[in-house]
């Protein structure tokens, strides 16, 4: 269908919008929990270099700012002694609180020796940390729901993938109510499309047909859930080698700074018992493949982009505004969250 095409008139000047001056509060993935041990690993997230840990005694993850604030080295080069992170320079030692709890050669250890720690939460076989700019305790009701199906052993284990990317993390969560790149973008075929914002939830569902992901014949289903500003779970049911699949997608980030952003992008799947136990592992390995490969597609379009703050929107569009003051919440002091921002609110593009 063409569009009539009106005589040109002044082009329209994109604002940026001014960049966040904080980090989103709210719970966000690392990384499997399992990928967690005694030895610490470093992470640059929140404009911080962190030092994440398993405790050898409690068997819990401990995340510590990395940089020791006696004289500065990386504490994510160091090793952990009864649950403390040990300093590789002089061998101060700091408890999972980020209290220092030992020196071996004072007698007495400095009041300030304190350094931030971050709440942590193991769920789904996700290690999850709580970022909050006011520094508060995690909010209760924010807690990631947890998927029973991955605690019921029918389903494979998530396979991860770190995809960093070098925009600031608001432009990922426009995509919840982007209707139109399903099709230029994903080669898929939009046949309803309905966003609800709910709280600290944000769900889309849609249904299409997906030119990658499945066969033509079943059609695809996927209900998309943020819970808070970064963690988002999809269920997806498809078809792969002419048989019908069910997956949850993971596709949580976090932010490196104000300019790059990792997503970690898991997949689980529904075993067939049918299917010998390599067979599904052999298909989830597959459809993993698959899904980042369309993922990609919004990967090289986010590298590339530049914010605009006022789009020229067009009544195909779905709630791109909406979807943005959604998560405008999270920028914000908990205690300034307007209710309008929170209360349920359903828009049905198609
Ligand atoms: S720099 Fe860490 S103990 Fe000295
Ligand atoms: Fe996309």
């Amino acid at each position: 269908m063409n569009q009539p095409v009106r005589a040109p008139r002044q082009p329209h000047i994109i604002v940026a919008d001014t960049m966040p001056t904080r980090y989103a509060r709210g719970w966000h993935v690392l990384d499997k929990a399992s990928e967690f041990t005694t030895t610490p690993r470093m992470f640059e997230a929140f404009g911080r270099r962190l030092a994440a840990y398993r405790g050898d005694v409690d068997g819990k993850i401990h995340v510590l700012d990395a940089y020791c604030p006696h004289m500065g080295a990386d504490m994510s080069k160091g090793t952990v002694q009864n649950d403390s992170l040990v300093c590789p320079f002089h061998a101060w030692r700091w408890g999972p609180d980020g209290v220092c709890n030992h020196i071996p050669y004072a007698k007495r250890i400095p009041d300030k020796a304190v350094i931030g720690s971050l709440p942590v939460l193991e769920e789904n076989g996700l290690l999850f940390v709580w970022n909050d700019p006011e520094g508060n305790a995690p909010i209760e009701s924010q807690r990631p729901s947890r998927m029973q199906d991955y605690f019921s052993g029918e389903w494979t284990d998530w396979t991860m993938t770190q995809v960093p990317i070098d925009s600031n993390c608001r432009e990922l969560v426009d995509n919840m109510a982007d209707m139109a790149h399903f099709g230029p973008v994903h080669y898929s075929k939009v046949k309803r499309f309905v966003n609800i914002q709910d709280g600290h939830r944000y769900i889309q569902e849609m249904e299409g047909g997906h030119e990658i992901l499945e066969d033509g014949a079943t059609g695809m289903t996927t209900t998309a859930i943020y819970e808070g500003p970064a963690y988002m779970t999809t269920t997806m049911t498809g078809s792969l080698y002419g048989r019908p699949v069910t997956v949850h997608l993971l596709v949580s980030h976090y932010p490196v700074h104000m300019d790059r952003f990792i997503i970690n992008f898991g997949v689980m799947m529904k075993k067939d018992p049918e299917l010998p136990e390599a067979v599904n592992q052999d298909m989830v390995g597959k459809y993993t493949e698959m899904s980042i490969a369309s993922f990609i597609q919004d990967v090289e379009i986010w590298n590339n982009k530049v914010r605009v703050g006022n789009p020229v929107l067009c009544d195909g569009d779905g709630p791109i505004n909406m979807v943005r003051k959604w998560y405008s919440q999270f920028y914000m002091d908990a205690a300034d969250v307007p209710a309008d921002l929170v209360k349920r609110k359903t828009h049905v593009t198609l």
